[in-house]
């Protein structure tokens, strides 16, 4: 009887250790990406803002980060998501941008990684987390140039992404007049934490937006 009742403790132990276990693995890890699609980070995101105009600049963050994935051989739908997420505390929280988003993504179970790179994309302005992965330094790079280049397409005649080239971008980039609120030094730190050219950075960044072409409110001509 009492070797049972001893069995009986031990297995009650054994189960114990086991949910302490993957509590702490859940703790640690977060929710598993699988459970983060697309649409539901578009609801996600909807859930804490309505402005049309923010909507479009994460889907053109999404779309650039999406393509710097592919490029870096990384997994697209994880930095897609992290791209459409970035801004998601702006909406109701400016002036706590890139604070008030740990607390928000925190609630939502979003994973710590995911929750670390987006709030060092505000790293120098709202945050003094400074992007340290490839996808958190790409993150930073492309968030204010992704929406500089839509503005530049916005200007052109076709008002289309297709016939816009790198040389256009550049002329707009010296006249300090045109899209003043975008900071082009975090661009400038951006392109040298990832060790490339701002001309490379912008000729992908038109590429990678292109397929976002209708999402962004603009024409498509090819
Ligand atoms: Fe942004």
């Amino acid at each position: 009887m009492q070797y049972r009742v001893m069995q009986c403790i031990s297995k009650i132990l054994t189960i114990d250790k086991t949910l302490i276990y993957l509590k702490i693995n859940i703790i640690a890890r977060g929710v598993d990406m699988a459970t983060i699609s697309r649409e539901n980070a578009i609801i996600l995101w909807k859930k804490y803002n309505t402005d049309a105009g923010l909507l479009k600049h994460a889907y053109a963050v999404e779309a650039v980060m999406r393509h710097y994935a592919k490029l870096n051989n990384e997994d697209e739908d994880e930095w897609g998501v992290i791209g459409l997420l970035h801004d998601i505390d702006y909406g109701q929280f400016p002036n706590e941008h890139c604070i008030k988003v740990k607390e928000i993504l925190e609630k939502e179970n979003i994973p710590y990684e995911f929750i670390r790179a987006i709030q060092s994309h505000g790293y120098g302005l709202c945050t003094d987390i400074k992007p340290e992965t490839v996808m958190e330094k790409t993150l930073y790079a492309v968030d204010e140039l992704s929406g500089f280049i839509v503005a530049c397409a916005l200007v052109r005649p076709s008002k289309s992404l297709d016939d816009l080239e790198l040389k256009s971008v550049k002329k707009k980039w010296k006249d300090t007049r045109f899209a003043s609120g975008v900071d082009r030094t975090v661009i400038e730190n951006g392109v040298e934490m990832l060790g490339t050219t701002l001309d490379d950075l912008i000729k992908e960044c038109i590429i990678a937006l292109r397929p976002a072409t209708l999402s962004l409110g603009l024409n498509k001509i090819n």
